[in-house]
């Protein structure tokens, strides 16, 4: 009985709030419908259901609850270490540097990307473009602005030691925000993107999509990487998140260049070459 109104609720949730509840894996779906409930004060399903029928305020913050937003900057550092290595692999081939971070959540990663570019003196940081996309809008707000809190369980300070002298990219407030510079907001631009339905992109040195793909449905796995093997150029560089893999049917498109750290190169197509030429940040 509860589980068929949990499936009426994710249904109703694809059909009148157009967020593709089936793109999603169950029991991901589940914890993000409980968590509301927990704050909603509703103990069944169907008592949730009748608050999310009704009330606009909690359509939104289910929706929200959903696109799984966490983030931070130089997340798991060991892979950033890696990061760095493909960056000035890329800037000694090329004269400019186009990386796509896809589901960018509040832009703490593709900024993070920015800084890494200017720490680098093996990198010219000015010829490097990056995009960041997600699919949430309000993410991308965030994003834009460049400004971040710190709170009670995000220790912000503690991430940007990645890098020794990170004060160069952020200024620091009394009111423990950290407001990205404008150098470093120079390289970086934000659309909305959705990795399932959007198109691909092209001639892209490196994509970073980092956990996203543990929360989709395995069928969504492989368009979701098909998108992302068309948008990068011959040999470019694939990063995906740590816990993540890439579906055996994909193997021939990737060659595996770290397997801890789940760096990737894209294989040579026939047709490589022509999109080698046309590196495009920008759509
Ligand atoms: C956990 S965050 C990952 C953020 C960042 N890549 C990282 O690893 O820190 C996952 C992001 O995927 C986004 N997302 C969910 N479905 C998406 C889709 N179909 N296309 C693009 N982004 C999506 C969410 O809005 C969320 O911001």
């Amino acid at each position: 009985m509860s589980e068929d109104t949990l499936e009426d609720l994710l249904a109703f949730v694809e059909d009148e709030l157009a967020f593709a509840t089936s793109h999603y894996n169950d029991s991901y779906l589940d914890r993000r419908v409980s968590s509301r409930m927990r704050r909603t004060q509703c103990e069944t399903y169907e008592e949730y259901f009748e608050v999310l029928r009704t009330d606009a305020d909690e359509q939104t913050a289910l929706l929200e609850a959903m696109s799984i937003n966490v983030t931070g900057f130089f997340r798991n550092p060991d892979v950033w270490a890696g990061i760095r290595t493909i960056l000035r692999n890329v800037a000694g081939s090329d004269d400019e540097i186009t990386v796509w971070s896809a589901a960018c959540a509040d832009g703490r990663e593709p900024y993070s990307l920015s800084m890494l570019a200017h720490d680098d003196p093996a990198i010219d940081a000015s010829t490097v473009r990056i995009l960041g996309t997600d699919i949430s809008e309000p993410a991308l707000e965030t994003a834009r602005r460049g400004v971040y809190t710190e709170s009670r369980t995000v220790d912000i300070q503690d991430q940007l030691e990645f890098l020794d002298e990170y004060d160069q990219y952020v200024e620091v407030g009394d009111d423990s925000t950290y407001r990205i510079s404008d150098d470093t907001k120079r390289n970086v631009s934000f659309e909305r993107h959705d990795l399932i339905n959007d198109d691909p992109k092209s001639g892209f040195d490196l994509v970073v999509c980092r956990n996203l793909f543990i929360y989709i449905d395995n069928e969504y796995k492989q368009p979701m990487l098909e998108t992302i093997a068309q948008s990068l150029r011959s040999n470019g560089y694939l990063v995906i998140g740590k816990a993540e893999t890439i579906p055996p049917t994909l193997n021939s498109q990737f060659a595996v260049r770290d397997a801890r750290l789940r760096i990737y190169q894209r294989e040579p197509t026939p047709e490589s070459s022509a999109d080698r030429a046309e590196p495009d940040a920008s759509r």
